[in-house]
């Protein structure tokens, strides 16, 4: 890892705390100017990192910027040593996809803050901007207990649910396939593709794309999408950041609590809107 994504790492997981440049400097064996010159770093790719006298740095409240330190933070241990985080892409799906062509391990997960050709289910465009988390899980059918497409979208769609729910205090139903809303407009998108071995029908890998209107600007939506849309937050003013909901989000898909089709069925029913 780079001196600056372990600076970042420190900061991320020590976020209510001031951490001297002696002891960041300590901590990951390199200079006071190294952790010095990181800080800088960091600050240029917009970060905001305060820094007090005698105290030392804390990254300031409000820094909501997606990274793969950002959320291993929020992270058990060994959930995960695959994130992919990308400043922008066409689809979180597409690049999920060719990681699983590949051989990405379960858990894989690849996370954008924009995406410029976001697909939703039916061919349709997935209006992506700023504002919003895009992120897709790549699923190795074998750990997973589901046979059924039906119970693989719920066990999905009440993973994200809960997820939202308990971060945010934020209600959220289902709708649709698996349309997530909240006040009757949709917050969450979500499109599982899966690849297949034609000959002898057999599941190799699911992709599950999760698309949220965090703290997006529906003002800005285009009119047809925006009588419909909302958004968790307002924009700039969200209670928790994107990284911490794209953890809760990952955890919940990954644990075992998930992997029950009575559990996942009578949460699903709970939550259907329509
Ligand atoms: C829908 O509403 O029809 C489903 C929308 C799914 C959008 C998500 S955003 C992350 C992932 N990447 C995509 O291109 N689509 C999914």
């Amino acid at each position: 890892m780079k001196t600056v994504e372990r600076v970042l790492s420190l900061l991320e997981l020590n976020k209510d705390t001031y951490l001297s440049g002696e002891e960041i400097a300590e901590n990951l064996g390199i200079s006071r100017n190294a952790v010095w010159k990181a800080v800088n770093e960091l600050r240029k790719t917009g970060y905001d990192i305060e820094a007090v006298n005698n105290k030392g740095y804390k990254l300031a409240q409000g820094n909501d910027i997606i990274s793969k330190q950002g959320i291993e933070a929020y992270l058990k241990k060994d959930v995960s040593d695959h994130i992919y985080v990308f400043d922008s892409l066409d689809s979180t799906n597409n690049k999920a996809k060719e990681l699983a062509i590949k051989g990405a391990e379960h858990g894989s997960l690849v996370v954008a803050p924009v995406q410029t050709g976001g697909r939703g289910r039916k061919d349709h465009a997935f209006f992506s901007p700023k504002g919003g988390l895009y992120m897709s899980i790549i699923l190795d059918p074998k750990k997973i207990p589901f046979k059924k497409n039906d119970i693989i979208t719920a066990y999905v769609g009440i993973s994200v649910c809960d997820a939202i729910e308990r971060l945010t205090g934020i209600p959220v139903g289902i709708k649709g396939i698996n349309d997530l809303y909240t006040d009757d407009k949709k917050i969450c998108g979500i499109l599982i593709e899966a690849g297949s071995e034609f000959d002898s029908d057999t599941l190799q890998w699911l992709v599950a794309g999760i698309g949220i209107n965090f703290d997006s600007d529906i003002e800005g939506f285009p009119e047809d999408i925006k009588r419909k849309a909302a958004s968790l937050f307002k924009p700039g003013r969200a209670a928790i950041s994107k990284n911490e909901l794209i953890a809760g989000i990952m955890t919940n898909i990954l644990s075992k609590e998930y992997m029950d089709e009575e559990y996942v069925m009578k949460e699903f029913k709970e939550r259907k809107k329509d």
